[in-house]
């Protein structure tokens, strides 16, 4: 009767869907789903600055489950099913709507260079800005303006989209400030999730210290993955901080690094 037996597709022979910078996405064990796989590798200012940091992935894929888990526990709707193992989730697969949404309660990165406002500083209010992605053009920001006229989402979805990134920036903000730390901003995507005739926008991709700014609130010190970017050093231990304060490891564990790995 072994026929019955739900059949272990090998990592080599799945279909790849789609390879990111630092995700690939695998066909799914069932229509409708997708392997979500988190390598090691860092990226940033459009990948002229690449690294594989040993370890990234997995605490990525651990960090990101415990906060979408979340997101999914009190009705925030997201991509996210279960983890399947150290480097991999399995998740809804969606029509990935082409936009960064970045949610800023502190000045930092981008928004500091561009306004000439001192990082750190308190923004007025929570702020939320949209890139388009798009790799060749450097991932510019948009307005609600050129989403629209350009067919990216309706004014409908757009309204959608920022409600859902203030439900995610209220809890994350609530989330880390209970652990000591400051969530300074971070970037979401969203996706179409169609359940027969009803489509609703859910979060996708995944939220981790690579899309986030998190700073210790006592020392100020970055948890986050501005540690690669301006070359701060100890990634691995950041991150590794953000896991154990979010109680996701034990405080005298270390990061696993073996598990599956991609079979380049
Ligand atoms: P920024 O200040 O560089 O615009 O970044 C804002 C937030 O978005 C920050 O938390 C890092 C995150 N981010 C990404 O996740 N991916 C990106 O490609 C960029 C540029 C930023």
């Amino acid at each position: 009767m072994d026929f019955l037996k739900p059949r272990y597709t090998p990592m080599n022979r799945r279909r790849r869907i789609y390879e990111g910078k630092a995700k690939v996405l695998y066909e799914g064990p069932e229509p409708g789903t997708l392997i979500q796989h988190f390598k090691d590798d860092a990226t940033a200012f459009n990948a002229k600055k690449h690294e594989v940091i040993d370890g990234k992935g997995v605490l990525n894929n651990r960090i990101s489950e415990f906060l979408f888990q979340h997101l999914n526990d009190i009705g925030v709707p997201t991509h996210f099913i279960r983890r399947l193992n150290m480097r991999e989730q399995l998740i809804r697969e969606v029509e990935i709507i082409p936009l960064e949404v970045v949610v800023r309660n502190v000045a930092a990165g981008s928004l500091a260079t561009r306004l000439g406002l001192e990082e750190g500083t308190q923004l007025p209010r929570s702020i939320i800005e949209f890139y388009y992605k798009n790799d060749a053009l450097n991932d510019p920001m948009v307005s609600e303006e050129h989403i629209t006229a350009f067919g990216w989402a309706t004014p409908q979805e757009i309204d959608d989209i920022m409600a859902l990134a203030i439900r995610v920036n209220d809890f994350l903000s609530g989330l880390f400030l209970g652990v000591g730390i400051r969530l300074v901003d971070f970037k979401i995507e969203t996706g179409r999730l169609w359940e027969g005739d009803m489509m609703r926008i859910v979060v996708a991709d995944e939220i981790s210290p690579d899309s986030c700014r998190l700073w210790d609130i006592k020392s100020a010190d970055k948890l986050d993955k501005d540690r690669f970017r301006k070359d701060l050093g100890g990634l691995i231990e950041a991150y590794t901080e953000v896991a154990k304060r979010l109680g996701i490891m034990s405080e005298n564990e270390k990061v696993q690094t073996g598990g599956p790995r991609l079979v380049q």
